[in-house]
C-alpha cells in the first residue's frame, strides 16, 4: 500500500485523460509527466515495448514538421504504432466530412488520437466525440499543451526549477499559439517575473492577461527586448505568423520588427538560455546558433521523451 501510495505521489495517473490545453493538467500532473520524461531518454534511441500493440491516429489538418515528427517517433520508440495524416487534402475532409465524424473513425481505429487544427475549439470537441485520449498538437492562437510541456521541460532541465525564473515571450503574442500557452503554463509556478515583449499590434490577447493577473503571475509588458535582456534567464522567441493575418500589409509592415542580435547579447546573463519553439524566419539570425545561449535545438529534442512520457501515461 505504501509503495502504491509512493508511486502515485511522484506520478499521477492521467490514464485515459485528454490535453487539450496545459491547464488540464495540476502543477503535480506536469512535475510526474516531467519525471517521467526523464525515464524515458533512455529508450529514445533503443526503444521499448511499453505501447506495444497500442496505435496512434494523428491528424494534422496544418502543417507541422516538429509536432508530427515528434509524436510518431515517441510512438515508434514506444513500441507502438502510427496511422493518420499530415495533409488533410489526402482525407474525406476534403469532400466536406465533418471533424466530428473524422474523430469517430480515428477512435475506432486507435488508442489515442493527435489532432492539429486551424480553428480554436477543435481539440476540445474532438475530445468531447473520442472516447479514446486526444492530445491536442496546436489548435487556433491559444493552446499548444505539448509544445508547453516541452518547454517548461527545456527550461526545468536547465536551470533544475522553474520558480522564480525571470521568463521573456518575445513576437508574435497575440497568434502564436506556443506564446499563450506558455504564459498558461508559468501561471502554475511561484515568483516568475514574465516580460511580454512584442510590438503593440501583436499584444497578448486579452483572455490570455486576464487569466495570467488573475493567477498572480507578474507580468510586464514592453516592445523592445533591449529594455529588459540583462534580467533574463529565459528568452523565449516566437515567429510571426504569417499565415493568420487577414491583411498582408500588416504583415509586411510588421516583418523584421523583432530580431535578435548578437550586440543584444553582449548585455545579456552569460545562463540566459533563448528558446524558439521552431520553424524560425528571421527573429533569430544563424549567428545565434553557436553561442552559449542557444537551445532551440535542444528543446526541439527535449519534444521527444515528454511526448513518449505523455503517450504512456494517458495510454498504457
Ligand atoms: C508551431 C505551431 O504550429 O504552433 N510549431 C510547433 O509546433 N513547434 C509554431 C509555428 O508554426 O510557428
Amino acid at each position: 500500500m505504501q509503495v502504491a501510495t509512493g508511486r502515485l505521489m511522484s506520478s499521477p495517473s492521467l490514464k485515459g485523460r485528454d490535453c487539450v490545453a496545459v491547464l488540464d493538467f495540476s502543477r503535480r500532473e506536469l512535475e510526474g509527466i516531467f519525471e517521467a520524461a526523464d525515464g524515458m531518454w533512455r529508450y529514445v534511441k533503443s526503444g521499448t515495448d511499453l505501447l506495444k500493440n497500442k496505435v496512434l491516429c494523428t491528424l494534422f489538418f496544418e502543417p507541422s514538421t516538429r509536432t508530427r515528427l515528434s509524436f510518431e517517433t515517441a510512438m515508434l520508440r514506444l513500441g507502438g504504432s502510427v496511422i493518420g495524416f499530415a495533409d488533410p487534402s489526402v482525407s474525406r475532409t476534403v469532400t466536406g466530412e465533418t471533424l466530428a465524424d473524422t474523430i469517430r473513425m480515428a477512435d475506432y481505429y486507435s488508442n489515442v488520437i493527435v489532432l492539429r487544427h486551424r480553428i480554436e475549439g477543435s481539440a476540445r470537441l474532438a475530445a468531447e466525440v473520442a472516447e479514446a485520449p486526444v492530445i491536442n498538437a496546436g489548435d487556433g492562437s491559444q493552446h499548444h499543451p505539448t509544445q508547453t510541456l516541452t518547454d517548461l521541460y527545456t527550461i526545468r532541465k536547465e536551470f533544475g526549477k522553474i520558480d522564480g525564473l525571470r521568463v521573456a515571450i518575445l513576437g508574435d503574442l497575440r497568434q502564436a499559439r506556443s506564446a499563450s500557452s506558455l504564459a498558461y503554463g508559468l501561471s502554475l509556478y511561484k515568483d516568475i517575473q514574465l516580460y511580454l515583449v512584442s510590438p503593440p499590434a501583436l499584444r497578448l490577447r486579452p483572455e490570455v492577461t486576464d487569466h495570467i493577473k488573475s493567477s498572480g503571475l507578474k507580468a510586464i509588458e514592453a516592445s523592445d527586448v533591449i529594455q529588459i535582456i540583462s534580467e533574463l534567464d529565459v528568452l523565449y522567441v516566437t515567429r510571426l505568423q504569417k499565415e493568420r493575418f487577414s491583411d498582408p500589409s500588416e504583415y509586411e509592415r510588421l516583418k523584421g520588427s523583432y530580431i535578435v542580435t548578437p550586440q543584444m547579447l553582449e548585455i545579456a546573463r552569460k545562463q540566459m538560455i533563448i528558446m524558439h519553439h521552431l520553424p524560425r524566419i528571421e527573429e533569430i539570425p544563424i549567428e545565434i546558433d553557436n553561442t552559449s545561449h542557444a537551445r532551440y535545438f535542444q528543446q526541439a529534442a527535449n519534444g521527444v521523451p515528454v511526448r513518449m512520457a505523455l503517450l504512456s501515461l494517458l495510454v498504457s
